[in-house]
């Protein structure tokens, strides 16, 4: 039996940004511009992933704006008939880039904030006067027709804000807020103690979610992406390794997740050398933790064991030091109970200042 396409495509056209946030998940390593895919490479790939089923096309960074062609990449899925989602922190989407992005047929754009008061939400995003540009920005998105997600990243910063953050999404016209909690790879994983909330604050936030789920519903869609340090049971990275996302990083490497790279030992195949298809198709990497073959115990035989797929490969790796083994966050991994320990007296510290995010560390 042939395998089922992959849903969704996530295109990390670049990792220039303009913003530091040290809740980021990209790499330590992020490509420079010169080694970054061309307009080309990107244009073939959109038709690869539409032959190969794809609907859904995740158009991400770094900062997706930054890349001079971003309108050409847009018209190039359009014309492949992918559904475009430009997910963008909006620095530098003025009315006539929204203008020229709608008319390639741009159709979604997910808008990112850092908090609800200026200046502790511009100095996470380490950016002056971030919070009033992406709010000018979301207007456009509005007045554009086009639909409009605000993306809030959740951390020991703006937990107690929650009620207020979304009260702005509601204030700036979006259909969608997704209350994203940090998920620790990259520079997120570099930043932890300064990031974690403790589990308290996490309970209070999720019964506000709870409560505004219930009196919002027909009026804003609420996405939940819950903590998984503070869960009994992890959730299905990515839907399951190399079952339903591509992501390809801007020099074109083709992964299972965003944050595959960070694992030791596995290489990548790079769009540049391969299709698509041949990559999903029989790429050893996405074959390593495909399905449940590679699972370990307690995974093995595990209820829950296609419904999670074992967790989070990359947490495991960066808690448990071991891919291959059950993620650490499921209260039935033997590292759990030390994990646990660990996190808890992490979120009770003193916030260390950040490590911001830029090129070459
Ligand atoms: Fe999921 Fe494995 Fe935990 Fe079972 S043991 S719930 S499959 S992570
Ligand atoms: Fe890599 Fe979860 S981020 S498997």
């Amino acid at each position: 039996m042939s395998l089922p396409s992959p849903i969704g495509l996530l295109a990390e056209l670049t990792h220039r940004c303009p913003l530091g946030c040290p809740y980021c998940s990209n790499p330590i390593e992020l490509v420079r511009s010169s080694g970054e895919l061309d307009t080309k490479t990107w244009g073939r790939v959109m038709q690869e992933a539409a032959d190969l089923g794809i609907m859904h096309l995740h158009l991400s960074g770094g900062e997706p704006l930054i890349r001079n062609d971003l309108a050409e990449i847009v018209n190039a899925a359009n014309v492949a008939g992918l559904y475009t989602n430009l997910i963008t922190s909006a620095i530098g989407l003025t009315p006539q880039r929204l203008t020229e992005l709608k008319s390639v047929g741009l159709d979604h754009v997910q808008i990112s904030i850092q908090g609800v008061e200026p200046l502790r939400a511009d100095t996470v995003a380490h950016f002056k006067g971030a919070l009033k540009t992406k709010r000018d920005a979301a207007k456009h998105v509005v007045d554009e027709g086009l639909a409009l997600t605000i993306n809030a990243v959740i951390h020991r910063d703006n937990i107690r804000d929650l009620q207020q953050i979304i009260t702005l999404a509601r204030d700036w016209g979006a259909g969608r807020l997704e209350v994203a909690h940090v998920q620790y790879h990259g520079w997120a994983l570099a930043n932890r103690a300064s990031l974690m909330p403790s589990r308290e604050e996490f309970e209070v936030a999720a019964r506000i979610v709870e409560d505004a789920r219930a009196k919002l519903a027909g009026d804003l869609v609420i996405d939940h992406v819950i903590p998984d340090y503070y869960g009994e049971r992890p959730k299905a990275c990515m839907g399951g390794w190399g079952r339903q996302v591509i992501v390809i990083t801007p020099d074109g490497r083709a992964l299972p997740c965003h944050a595959a790279a960070s694992l030791p030992g596995m290489t990548f195949a790079n769009v540049k050398d391969k299709s698509l298809n041949e990559i999903w198709e029989s790429d050893p990497a996405f074959q390593k933790f495909r399905g449940t073959e590679w699972m370990p115990k307690p995974c093995k035989g595990c209820e829950r064991a296609e419904v999670d797929w074992g967790g989070c490969r990359c947490q495991a790796f960066a808690l448990a030091g071991d891919a291959a083994t059950t993620d650490p966050v499921c209260a039935l991994s033997p590292n759990h109970a030390k994990v646990a320990a660990a996190i808890a007296k992490e979120a009770a510290t003193e916030k260390a200042a950040y490590r911001f995010r830029r090129i070459g560390g």
